[in-house]
């Protein structure tokens, strides 16, 4: 016997101005399987569950749910039909309480009012299922980003769903966290929900799927059982055979082969601050791009912080473009050049009420100091 699709769409297509986002994208999702969607940055996958969870109408073609043709018009109708969904933009409310969050739009009530007591336990409980103990009343924003991410998947597991869809859920966990997670959807998966995944982990991906669609330029390139489909023809399916031989060409002929060693744009020796790092070593020549890889609270985030001035060191010495400097505040880095997109970047990066354009400007303005209005 084999089963019918719960989720299903059928040539569904969605434009965007300039962008064909979806071009006739066939999707099936089996109870009690985990799917998961891969594709390169701009493949569409983020439209397509957007596309079926409400948030974005569609141009053409159907959308099935338990064989049945529906049309959501706002992600609280596809929720209430069943399919429970964790966004990849995290739409939490910082200023709230953890537990006001797990629980907001649906707070369990006694006698017509908030029932707290109940918002705590429950919250708790559900975070006790990803093997996170935290103040549950404190407010959200006192928790790293990694921490939030938690919280809104405690969010998002915390109602009976026949569907769960996350969208890159494990962007900024670490691997205990990843595998916490996984423990949970397996779970899940026993028990007959259909669970839809995006990442663009390759190991995450053969971790966790049993089936897996590709997705290239909104179309879709081929669904596959994980088990059968080797992890070089799944990245050559992501890229294209055209780019990938490209690529090969290239990695062949520019391999820039150990460049004689230039000196170091940016210097640290000793550098650390105390209470929250400890001293460092790091070169970063012009031309070269350096990863800092470590698990959370290994001081990644610092590191880029201290040579952002966004935090002072107290030890060591720095130099930048071969002159030593003490940055005290984020504007001196500025001055010599260093950007920073920061981790955090709705809240950190930009000014979210302000136009695209007032945000460059603010920068500009920036750098070149407050007494010379641009
Ligand atoms: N709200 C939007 N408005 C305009 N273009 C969009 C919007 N959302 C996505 N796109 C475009 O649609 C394409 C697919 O994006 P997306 O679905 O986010 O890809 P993925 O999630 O696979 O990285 C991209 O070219 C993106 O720029
Ligand atoms: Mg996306």
């Amino acid at each position: 016997m084999t089963a019918s699709p719960i989720l299903e769409t059928i040539g569904l297509s969605k434009t965007f101005p300039g962008v064909k986002a979806l071009q006739k994208v066939d999707f099936r999702l089996f109870p009690g399987e985990i799917h998961t969607l891969m594709g390169q940055n701009g493949a569409g996958k983020s439209t397509l569950i957007n596309v079926l969870t409400g948030v974005h109408t569609h141009d053409a073609g159907e959308i099935r749910l338990g064989g049945t043709p529906v049309d959501f018009s706002t992600p609280l109708e596809a929720e209430a039909a069943g399919i429970r969904t964790l966004y990849q933009e995290v739409n939490l409310c910082s200023n709230l309480s953890v537990a006001e969050n797990v629980f907001a739009g649906r707070q369990p009530k006694r006698r017509g009012a908030i029932d707290w007591n109940a918002i705590r336990t429950r919250a708790e409980a559900a975070l006790a299922e990803l093997n996170v103990s935290l103040d549950v009343t404190r407010s959200l924003d006192t928790y790293p980003i990694a921490v939030q991410q938690m919280v809104a998947i405690a969010r998002a597991l915390s109602v009976d769903a026949r569907v769960l869809i996350l969208d890159e859920p494990t962007s900024s966990l670490d691997d205990s966290e990843v595998a916490r997670l996984f423990d949970v959807l397996r779970k899940l998966k026993q028990s007959g929900m259909a669970i839809l995944f995006v990442t663009h982990f390759l190991e995450q991906t053969y971790a966790i799927s049993d089936r897996i669609t590709v997705m290239r330029n909104g179309e879709r390139e081929g669904e596959y059982l994980a088990r059968k489909l080797p992890v070089e023809l799944l990245v050559s399916k992501m890229v294209g055979h055209d780019r990938m031989t490209e690529r090969m060409k290239h990695s062949a002929t520019d391999a820039p082969a150990e460049k004689a060693a230039a000196a170091p744009f940016v210097s640290m020796r000793e550098v650390g601050r105390r209470g929250l790092m400890n001293p460092v070593d790091i070169d970063v020549q012009p031309g070269q791009i350096l990863g800092l890889a470590g698990l959370l609270g290994s001081g990644r985030t610092e590191t880029a912080r201290l040579l952002f001035g966004a935090e002072r060191a107290d030890s060591g010495t720095m130099t930048i473009g071969s002159k030593p400097v003490k940055l005290r505040s984020p504007r001196d880095a500025v001055r010599r050049g260093v950007g920073y997109c920061p981790e955090d970047r709705k809240k950190e990066g930009i000014v979210a009420d302000l136009s695209i354009r007032e945000n460059i400007i603010l920068a500009l303005q920036a750098r070149r100091g407050w007494w010379r209005p641009i």
